[in-house]
C-alpha cells in the first residue's frame, strides 16, 4: 500500500492513472527487499516495463528507453534505500538548464518550464561553489500529482515536487533550493539513523539559507528564516517545549515509525545549532570551508552527530582547546539531548527592513477601532510573498481579531484572500478558522480539495477540530470527500486528529 496508485481523477490531467513511490523514512521495504536503514548504502539498477503511453522515471544517474515500453535505470553512486524512487505516468519533459529538465503531466509542463527555466543551474553553481562538486550528474525535477504529501523530496538526480510550487512568480523556489542542498547534506553525507534526522535537515536548512543569501541577499533570506522560526514557535507551543521530540537527537524505540516523530525541531532547531557552530567560528568563509571539508570527508558515508561534532573540533583545534563543547548552557550535549527552545538564535536583523512594516501593519489590523488612514497608507501590492506570509503569521498570532476586522481585511486585500499561492492560502485558511469566519469556510474546503500536502493538511484539520461545531462539521465533510485522494500516511494522521479509527 505504500506504493501509491492513483486513479485518473487523482492526477492533474485526469486522463490516465499514475503511480509513484515515497521511500523516506521506512516505506521502501514494501517496494523491494532491502536493508531499509539509512546506515547502509548501495548502487542499484532497475528494469521497468510500463503500458503503452506511459513513461517511467527513477532516481538514477542514467536511464534508457528500450523497445516494448521498457526502461532501464542505473544509479552508479552508493545511496541509502530511502532514496530509491520510481514514478510512472503520462509525463513529458522540458529542458530548463544544461543538466536539468522538468517532468510533469502534459497539462503542467509549460508552467513548470516557465517557473524554473534558467534558475536551477544558478542554484547548482552556487551550491558547488559553497559545498564542493555536485556528484549526481543531472538534477531533474518531477512535478507530482496534487496529493503528493510533501513540498519536496530529494530523490537523487530527480527531485519530486508538489505542483503547489507552480505559483507563476517563482515565489516558492526556497523549496527547490532546499532539495538541491540535500545533494550534499543527506544524499552524500547521510544520517546513520532516523534518530539523527536533524543531521540531514538541519544542515540542509543551513545550506539552503547560505545559497539563498548568495542569490537573493540576507534581507530576504532572514525574512524566510523568520517564518521558519515562527513555525518552530508554533510547534513548541502546541507540544510544550519539554516534549521529548523537541531535542535534536531523538530516541526512536523499536516498533515506532520514524515518520511519527516528524516535526519542525530537526529543521529549525537544527538550523540554529549549525548557525551556532558558524557563530563559534566567527568567520563565514572559514565556516563555508569547514562545510566543504566535512562533505568531502564523509561523502558516501552514513554518520552520527558525534562524527560531525568530532570532526568540527578536529578541524578547529583552537575551539577544541577553548572547550566550546562545554560552555555552560550551550553544551553540545545539551543541544543534542535536552528538549526545548534553542539556546542560541542566529541574528535575523538583516530581515528587519522587510519584517518591521509587516509587524506594524498586523498591529494596525489587530486594533479595536481600525485606523483606516494608517492602514491605507501601506501599499502591500509591492510586497514579496514571504513578506505577506510573515504579515499573515503575525495576524494569526493575534487572532481572533476584534469583530469585523478580518472581513475588512479580506475585502481590502484580494491579493491575499483570493490568492492562489499555496503558502498564502494556508495562512488565510488558518486565519479564517481562528476567527471562525463561516462565510469563507468554502476557501478551506477548496484548498483541501486541491492538494494533499501534509504540512498544509494537518494544521488545518487540527484548527477545524479545535474550533466551533460548524468547523468540526466542515472537517468531517471535507475528510469524507477527500480521504481517498490523500496519501495513506496523511489520511491516517487526519483520522487520528478527528478521533477516527486507524486501520493498519
Ligand atoms: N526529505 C524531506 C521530506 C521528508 C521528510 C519526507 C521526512 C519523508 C520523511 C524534504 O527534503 C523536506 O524537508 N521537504 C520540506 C521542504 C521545506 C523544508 C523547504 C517540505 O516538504 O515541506
Ligand atoms: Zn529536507
Amino acid at each position: 500500500p505504500q506504493v501509491c496508485w492513483l486513479a485518473p481523477d487523482q492526477t492533474a490531467g485526469k486522463q490516465k492513472p499514475y503511480m509513484y513511490t515515497q521511500g523516506q523514512a521506512v516505506l521502501n521495504r514494501s517496494f523491494f527487499p532491502c536493508f531499509d536503514t539509512p546506515s547502509v548504502k548501495s548502487t542499484y539498477s532497475a528494469t521497468v516495463m510500463v503500458p503503452e503511453g506511459f513513461t517511467a522515471v527513477m532516481s538514477a544517474t542514467s536511464w534508457e528507453k528500450q523497445k516494448d515500453n521498457t526502461f532501464v535505470f542505473k544509479m552508479s553512486q552508493p545511496i541509502p534505500s530511502y532514496l530509491i524512487a520510481l514514478a510512472v505516468g503520462d509525463i513529458v519533459s522540458a529542458e530548463v538548464g544544461p543538466r536539468s529538465r522538468v517532468w510533469a503531466e502534459p497539462c503542467l509542463v509549460k508552467a513548470a518550464k516557465k517557473e524554473y527555466d534558467g534558475v536551477i543551474e544558478e542554484f547548482l553553481v552556487v551550491g558547488e561553489k559553497l559545498f564542493g562538486p555536485y556528484v549526481w550528474g543531472r538534477y531533474d525535477i518531477l512535478f507530482m500529482p496534487p496529493s503528493f504529501p510533501f513540498g519536496g523530496m530529494e530523490n537523487p538526480c530527480l527531485t519530486f515536487l508538489t505542483p503547489c510550487l507552480l505559483a507563476g512568480d517563482r515565489s516558492l523556489v526556497d523549496v527547490v533550493i532546499h532539495e538541491i542542498s540535500h545533494s550534499w547534506f543527506g544524499n552524500l553525507v547521510t544520517n546513520a539513523s532516523w534518530g539523527e534526522f536533524w543531521l540531514n535537515e538541519g544542515f540542509t536548512m543551513y545550506a539552503q539559507r547560505r545559497i539563498s543569501t548568495e542569490v537573493y541577499g540576507s534581507a530576504y533570506t532572514c525574512l524566510e528564516a523568520a517564518t521558519g522560526r515562527a513555525l518552530l514557535r508554533q510547534h513548541m507551543d502546541s507540544t510544550g517545549e519539554e516534549h521529548p521530540l523537541n531535542r535534536l537527537r531523538v530516541v526512536i524505540e523499536p516498533g515506532v515509525n520514524p515518520d511519527d516523530t516528524y516535526n519542525e525541531t530537526p529543521y529549525e532547531k537544527g538550523y540554529c545549532f549549525v548557525s551556532y557552530l558558524a557563530h563559534l567560528v566567527g568567520d563565514q568563509s572559514k565556516f563555508d570551508a569547514f562545510l566543504q571539508a566535512y562533505v568531502n570527508h564523509f561523502k558516501f558515508q552514513s554518520i552520527t552527530a558525534d562524527d560531525t561534532l568530532g570532526f568540527f573540533l578536529e578541524y578547529f583545534p583552537e575551539l577544541k582547546e577553548k572547550g566550546v563543547d562545554s560552555i555552560p548552557g550551550l553544551e553540545f550535549d545539551r543541544w543534542l539531548n535536552t528538549p526545548g527552545w534553542p539556546p542560541f538564535l542566529p541574528d535575523l536583523s538583516p530581515g528587519q527592513q522587510l519584517m518591521k512594516p509587516a509587524e506594524e501593519l498586523a498591529e494596525l489590523w489587530a486594533a479595536d477601532g481600525l485606523n483606516m488612514e494608517a492602514i491605507e497608507a501601506v501599499d502591500i501590492m509591492a510586497w514579496r510573498t514571504y513578506q505577506l506570509v510573515y504579515f499573515l503569521d503575525q495576524v494569526l498570532q493575534k487572532s481572533p481579531l476584534p469583530a469585523g476586522n478580518v472581513e475588512r481585511l479580506s475585502q481590502m486585500y484580494p491579493k491575499i484572500s483570493k490568492s492562489q499561492n499555496a503558502e498564502l492560502r494556508l495562512r488565510w485558511c488558518q486565519i479564517i478558522l481562528k476567527n471562525n469566519l463561516e462565510a469563507e469556510y468554502s476557501k478551506v474546503k477548496d484548498f483541501l480539495h486541491s492538494q494533499g500536502k501534509q504540512k498544509y493538511t494537518l494544521p488545518l484539520y487540527r484548527a477545524m477540530w479545535g474550533g466551533s461545531e460548524a468547523a468540526q462539521a466542515l472537517a468531517m465533510e471535507t475528510f469524507s470527500a477527500t480521504a481517498a485522494q490523500l496519501h495513506l500516511n496523511v489520511r491516517n494522521y487526519v483520522k487520528k486528529i478527528l478521533g477516527l479509527e486507524v486501520t493498519e
